[in-house]
């Protein structure tokens, strides 16, 4: 048997709120030990922008679940990153626009566009085989507490309220982080919150190498570097 064969398949999940540096960590680690990097965000954004365009109101439960059922979903890997295609299409840089900022956790709060990307994320792990990576790191807000409650590794970061609406502003983004936070915390159906046995990290004072660093400790003890 070959030494890969006898290798770990090692699921990292990231939660936290908006610019508690899911996205920066992610990719670093996908980086240091070859996994693939799983943006959810990048997916409620997306179908949110493609609901947006197609007109329909979060408010219309009818009308969303009409239009997912129209909706193909498939993958596209770009590096180490997993991109979703929507009927064929990646979405670009209007996933960041503020129109997507403000209606996202509106769609992302109802159960039916949940339901729509569970599997689909889930199946994401199947990706990572097949295409050879060493495990998979993806990030969102439930991602330890519901897509993968078992992964080896959940980690949940925190950040102050200012501190985060301060990078934000640094990348030169106008944010409604307040008003996502809260909407995504009251939420019914899968409210983002550290779920029990993650390991919480308060980013707060810390830099982006110092976080990398505590999270990869403890991946290290399972996996070496790539
Ligand atoms: O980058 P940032 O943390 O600001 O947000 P994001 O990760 O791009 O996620 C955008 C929105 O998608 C969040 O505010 C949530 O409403 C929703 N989301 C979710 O509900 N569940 C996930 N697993 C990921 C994102
Ligand atoms: O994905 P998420 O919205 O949670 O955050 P991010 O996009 O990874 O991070 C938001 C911004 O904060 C980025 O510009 C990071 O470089 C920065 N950041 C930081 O200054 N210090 C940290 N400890 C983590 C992130």
């Amino acid at each position: 048997m070959s030494s890969q064969a006898l290798e770990p398949f090692v699921i990292v999940a990231i939660d936290g709120g908006a610019a508690s540096g899911k996205s920066s960590s992610a990719r670093a680690l996908s980086e240091r030990f070859n996994l693939l990097h799983v943006d959810t965000g990048s997916y409620y954004r997306a179908l949110t922008s493609e609901l947006l365009a197609q007109g329909v109101d979060a408010g219309d439960i009818p009308a969303v679940t009409s239009a997912l059922g129209g909706l193909r979903l498939g993958t596209r890997v770009d590096g180490r990153s997993a991109r979703m295609e929507i009927n064929g299409r990646i979405a670009g840089e209007e996933i960041r626009s503020r129109e997507v900022n403000e209606a996202v956790s509106h769609f992302a709060a109802l159960p039916v566009v949940r339901q729509a990307l569970l599997a689909y994320q889930r199946g994401q792990a199947d990706v990572a085989r097949a295409r050879s990576f060493r495990g998979l790191v993806m990030e969102g807000r439930d991602i330890g507490s519901v897509i993968f409650p078992n992964a080896d590794f959940r980690f949940f970061l925190e950040a102050d309220p200012a501190e985060r609406v301060r990078r934000r502003a640094r990348e030169g983004q106008e944010d409604s982080i307040a008003e996502r936070d809260r909407l995504d915390s009251s939420r019914r159906a899968s409210p983002l919150s550290c779920p029990a046995g993650a390991v919480a990290i308060d980013t707060t004072r810390l830099t982006l190498p110092e976080v990398v660093e505590t999270m990869s400790r403890a991946i290290a003890s399972r996996l070496s570097p790539a």
